[in-house]
This record gives C-alpha cells, sequence and structure tokens, in this order.
C-alpha cells in the first residue's frame, strides 16, 4: 500500500517480533542478473555474472553468516534481479520497518514482496512516500547503540526522506550527503561497527558530512579505507560482535581490524561486485543493532 505520507501500518494486534539473537534477512539469487545498468558498477556487466558462481557465493555467505546469526529467508521472484540485495528494501528496528521506495522503477518491484513478508512476520510498517526516495539500509544505517540514524542523501535517497525516518522511531537524524557516484549507497563507504567503531572512506562525503562523522567518532573509533579498498567494497560489511563478513580484500584492512578485536572472513563476492553490491547488501539486519554491534569483548580487547 503506498501512501501520499508516512502512515504506520499494524498488523492487527499481534506481538512484535523479538529477537534474542542477531537475525537477517537473506534473499537466494535465483533470478539474479545485471539486466540494466543503474549504478557505475552495472555498466559494463550487463548479463556477465555466472547464477552458478552466484550461488556457490550467495550460499557461502548464507553458510558463514548462520555461524554468527540466525537467517530467515524471502523467495526471489522472476522479474525482480536485484532482489538479492535485500537490505535495500527497509530498515528494521525495534520490531518497526520503513519500507523503501526505490529511485529507479527497476527496483520498485521488490517492495511489495518484502512488505508482505515482513508484514507476515508480524513487524509494524512504516511506509515511506514515493515522492522522497528512500533505500533502506543503502543509505540508512543506525549506530552501535541504536540510538542514532545516519542517513546519506545525494544519489538514490531523498533528502527530505529522512524527516520521515526520524519520525519512524522518535530518532536522532544526521544527514550525509554523497559526492562520489561510485559510492551512491551509504552502505558502500561507511559502517559503524562494535565497539563504537567506523569503517568508512572519507572520499565519498563532502566537508560538512565528514564534520559530523568526525564530531561523533574520535579519531582512535575511524578506521579509514582508502579509495582503492572502497573500490573492492570493504565497507559494505555484515558485522555481528566481533564477526567481520566482507568480500575478498587485496589490502591489508583484515589485519587492521583484526587489531582491533575484530574476526575477519573474507570471501568471493564477486559476482556481486558486478552489480554494485556486496556481503552488506545480501543481508537485511532484522533484529536490533545494538544486539548485533553491542559487543562489549570489542573494548575490551583494545
Ligand atoms: N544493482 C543494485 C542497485 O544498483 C545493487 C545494490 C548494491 N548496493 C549496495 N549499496 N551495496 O541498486
Amino acid at each position: 500500500m503506498m501512501t501520499s505520507s508516512s502512515a504506520l501500518t499494524s498488523s492487527a494486534f499481534a506481538p512484535l517480533p523479538h529477537f534474542t539473537r542477531p537475525t537477517f534477512l537473506m534473499c537466494p539469487p535465483e533470478f539474479y542478473d545485471v539486466d540494466y545498468v543503474i549504478n557505475p558498477w552495472m555498466a559494463g556487466n550487463l548479463h556477465r555474472p555466472s547464477r552458478d558462481t552466484a550461488f556457490m557465493q550467495w550460499k557461502n555467505l548464507y553458510r558463514q553468516l548462520q555461524r554468527v546469526a540466525d537467517v530467515r529467508l524471502l523467495h526471489a521472484r522472476e522479474g525482480s534481479p536485484d532482489m538479492v540485495f535485500v537490505a535495500h528494501a527497509a530498515v528494521v528496528q525495534h520490531g518497526l520497518a520503513a519500507v523503501s521506495s526505490f529511485a529507479h522503477p527497476q527496483r520498485q518491484t521488490e517492495e511489495g514482496h518484502l512488505r508482505k513478508w515482513l508484514q507476515d512476520a508480524g513487524f509494524l510498517l512504516w511506509e515511506t512516500p514515493r515522492e522522497t526516495s528512500f533505500e533502506g539500509e543503502g543509505d540508512a544505517l543506525f549506530d552501535a547503540s541504536g540510538g542514532h540514524l545516519w542517513a546519506a542523501h545525494g544519489v538514490r535517497t531523498c533528502k527530505h526522506s529522512h524527516r520521515h525516518l526520524g519520525d519512524a522511531w522518535h530518532t536522532r537524524v544526521t544527514s550525509l550527503h554523497l559526492v562520489d557516484p561510485r559510492f551512491y549507497h551509504l552502505d558502500l563507504c561507511f559502517a559503524p561497527l562494535s565497539g563504537g567503531y567506523l569503517l568508512y572512506f572519507p572520499g565519498a562525503f563532502d566537508a560538512a558530512s565528514l564534520e559530523k562523522i568526525h564530531a561523533a567518532y574520535g579519531a582512535d573509533k575511524r578506521i579509514v579505507v582508502s579509495e582503492l579498498e572502497a573500490t573492492q567494497f570493504v565497507c559494505n560489511v555484515i558485522n555481528v560482535g566481533r564477526d567481520v563478513l566482507l568480500g575478498a580484500v587485496e589490502t591489508d584492512l583484515a589485519k587492521r581490524l583484526m587489531e582491533r578485536g575484530f574476526d575477519v572472513t573474507e570471501m568471493p563476492l564477486g559476482e556481486f561486485q558486478r552489480g554494485g553490491g556486496s556481503a552488506k547488501a545480501l543481508a537485511l539486519r532484522l533484529s536490533d543493532s545494538a544486539l548485533a554491534l553491542g559487543d562489549p569483548r570489542i573494548e575490551s580487547t583494545l
């Protein structure tokens, strides 16, 4: 159901889903392909992903994520080749799901499938207006405490949608401006991690946004990645406690994360990088961010 303004859709009076373990949603790459070009990574990759290799890579990520979290599944649908990047279809916190209004018609078909799944699973739905595009965890990420939402605009998500997000959770939202089309989503250049750390690529932001980031994260908490690393999708990580899952990286990033107490698992995700995404984009967080990122053991290993 689309509305002209934000609206809450309650699924009767069922109790909201409650999670005792970090929980994510994934969608298998049954119909995954690069069928169109809506980001710079897709150019030159039309119909190039191998579905067999994509399935192998996806299953490996699924298995690795199951080691550290519960993983639910959403059925893929024909005609929605990017649906595997399920993290962009919503943001979930405290049992409330803000459902995306994708900027491109090619991805709008995904909205209804995820909305139905979330509703059947008992989540409260927060509809976002079509006029102000918003792309879920692609552009909106809660910090480790769960009390602060970082939201990006400039490419896919419209700045005006940030107000609707603040209203959804009555939470503080900090807007960040993305300035490099290669990093068209926040989850490609910014990742709040356990222990209050931040993994980020400064070159993706304008100066005012960098000031906001630096005011919130002290120098000792910032893990800066290089342009080369950012183009290898290293910010697109899944972090659960001290575990960090990410695509293969050619630099010493794993070492820099391990020095701060993280356990790092790298895996090939190249077929998805042809479509412009990596590990993080393939899993939507369903449990609260604090359950996944609030691991005190990271602090104590410093
Ligand atoms: N083809 C998808 C899109 O352009 C890829 C999404 C992956 N994005 C990301 N932020 N990791 O929407």
